[in-house]
């Protein structure tokens, strides 16, 4: 398997993803044969918005792989405090690492960083548009759980419109047929158009709904998300938002006996203490294969020791190219112009705003 940079999950192709899940379940079965996997290779991870799970499991992936991990979790404490830009850094990262993982608040910040990058780059999240690795995890733990991507039932439900995970899973998940979605929010908070335009165009029934009640009888999988309070414009905004969708002990009586509940973490209010004690609740399970799949991600990108070859130069950047305030492209000036094409439109390759009809 030759993976280099992950910025979107579907940069690794559906056979890539089953070898890699395959890997991923080895690895669980028996971690210990993997203690000297990555033995020489140095990880760098460079957090610049707060993480728990992320950092920490590709932290843990890597130590239990034998390499050795450095980077920083407050951008605070490094030179981009003083006001370095985001080409720098990573440029710098590279010539120290073999493989950098990123997290950044600005959309399009690691396809930004993997232009300047010698290493591969791992997106760990780039402000509200994706976050590749946690759909690494939930595909295999719906993997493990279902030993398919097919003939299923699945409500994502919360803050469909700025929370990254629900973007990339069903981008994922688009790529496989026959399955329901049910997407339940509120009408302020919607999936972006471009995720539901991708999925209309498949093979895949989807239903818009309002409340759990309309749909959670019928759900194989109920993907649980946070209202992302940091992504509001104010703290009004995102008070008349939260607490909608609570899923409580009594809902969960009107579910399936074998449906299974996921959740990125960190939960806030949108599940009830008590239903952790059900045995439909998957997220803990979910989290725990976090770190399997990264280990098996961190395995793969690591095995080439060639370095990333970098054009000689990029087109000169163009003002305000991208409509969207949240684009890389408007904060970071110095950025090339970069779209790619998609029946017929035109597409931010930074964020995926749509340039052109
Ligand atoms: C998610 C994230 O950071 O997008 N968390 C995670 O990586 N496990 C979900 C969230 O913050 O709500």
């Amino acid at each position: 398997m030759d993976i280099r940079h992950v910025i979107d999950f579907n940069d690794i192709t559906p056979e890539q993803w089953d070898a890699l899940c395959a890997l991923g379940s080895e690895i669980k079965a028996s971690p210990a044969d993997f203690e000297r996997a990555c033995e020489h290779k140095i990880m760098a991870t460079l957090f610049y918005e707060p993480s728990t799970r992320t950092q920490l499991s590709f932290q843990t992936a890597m130590m239990r792989l034998g390499g050795k991990v450095m980077g920083f979790a407050d951008p605070s404490s490094s030179s981009v405090s003083k006001g370095e830009t985001l080409r720098d850094t990573v440029k710098i990262i590279s010539a120290y690492s073999d493989v950098t993982v990123i997290r950044n608040p600005v959309e399009g910040a690691a396809y930004a960083s993997s232009l300047y990058s010698r290493v591969p780059i791992i997106n760990a999240g780039d402000g509200g548009h994706l976050h590749p690795t946690q759909t690494m995890t939930d595909m295999f733990t719906i993997q493990q759980n279902f030993g398919r991507y097919q003939g299923l039932t699945i409500g994502l439900c919360g803050d469909l419109l700025n929370g990254r995970t629900v973007h990339s899973l069903v981008r994922a998940l688009s790529r496989y047929e026959g399955n329901t979605f049910y997407f339940i929010s509120t009408n302020e908070l919607k999936m972006p158009s471009y995720v539901t335009e991708l999925l209309m165009k498949t093979n895949n029934t989807l239903y818009e709904v309002e409340t759990l009640d309309e749909c959670i009888s019928k759900l194989d999988i109920l993907y649980m998300t946070r209202i992302q309070r940091e992504r509001f414009k104010s703290a009004e905004d995102y008070e008349k938002q939260s607490g909608i969708y609570v899923l409580t002990s009594e809902k969960m009586k009107q579910a399936k006996r074998d449906m299974i509940i996921l959740h990125p973490l960190p939960k806030v209010d949108e599940i009830d203490y008590d239903v952790d004690d059900d045995p439909r609740a998957r997220y803990f399970e979910q989290a725990e294969n976090g770190m399997y799949i990264r280990m098996a991600l961190i395995h793969e990108v690591c095995k080439s020791n060639s370095r990333i070859a970098m054009p000689g130069a990029y087109p000169a950047p163009e003002h305000a190219y991208c409509k969207n305030p949240r684009c890389i492209s408007n904060h970071e000036k110095y950025l090339p112009p970069m779209t790619k094409e998609s029946d017929g439109h035109r597409f931010c390759a930074y964020c995926d705003h749509m340039i052109k009809a």
